[in-house]
């Protein structure tokens, strides 16, 4: 049976939905095993505060320098001080392993006849290093980075630009993603958002109520009537 009925295309986003930002200082052999988590955690607290405040600021800068300033500020704050580690941090950031179910999920969906699209805070570049370095190369119709409108996630001009992109209506378009703050917003917007709930998060007290909420990808395809 197909729950999410008229949907034409699955759009996901990339870090932490996709790709797995912790993966990142886990290959890092220079940090500690029981810190990396404090460092991923703190890290992605700023990156995304940042990206926020810059937006409601009208500041606007790409999301590699968010997250390198991010990065920097979590490394003065839990005191590593190391020469090289800031450089080495992000070169790991660049290639983030994908989730296990990724490949087949992704496979799974344009077999269907679904397409597929990324949309992120991520600039082009980064996310092309993502899908490469994850091996991800041609399961995607579309790579759509935030850095088209100069702004990012949740304004509404974001989920617009996907929908712009792929010339489809708000209702033909699922929306993935493991951050609650952003299957929110993408339901308020109007899109078919399913929460990816991975870490088994609380609900939020924000706009909008995804339709479906998921532990992994691998239950997208059922969603669907596919399997
Ligand atoms: C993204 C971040 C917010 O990929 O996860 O847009």
């Amino acid at each position: 049976m197909i729950k999410l009925g008229g949907v034409r295309a699955c759009v996901f986003d990339a870090y932490g939905t996709l790709f797995d930002f912790a993966s990142a200082a886990a290959a890092c052999d220079r940090i500690p095993q029981d810190r990396r988590a404090a460092l991923t955690a703190l890290w992605r607290d700023k990156q995304l505060q940042y990206a926020w405040l810059r937006s409601l600021q009208g500041r606007y800068v790409d999301f590699w320098q968010v997250t390198g300033e991010a990065l920097d500020y979590t490394l003065d704050s839990l005191g590593f001080a190391d020469e090289g580690l800031p450089d080495e941090l992000m070169a790991l950031y660049r290639r983030l392993s994908a989730f296990a179910e990724v490949p087949s999920v992704l496979r799974a969906l344009r077999d269907a006849g679904y397409a597929t699209a990324i949309l992120s805070n991520g600039t082009p570049d980064m996310l092309d290093d993502a899908v490469a370095g994850a091996r991800l190369e041609g399961l995607f119709d579309a790579v759509l980075s935030v850095d088209a409108v100069k702004v990012f996630k949740t304004d509404p001009r974001v989920y617009q630009y996907a929908l712009d992109r792929l010339g489809l209506a708000a209702r033909e378009v699922a929306f993935l993603s493991s951050n609650g703050w952003d299957a929110y917003a993408a339901s308020d917007f109007g899109l078919r958002a399913v929460w990816c709930n991975r870490r088994h998060q609380r609900r939020e007290r924000l706009p909008g109520a995804p339709e479906f909420e998921i532990a992994s990808l691998a239950e997208l395809p059922p969603l669907l009537g596919i399997g």
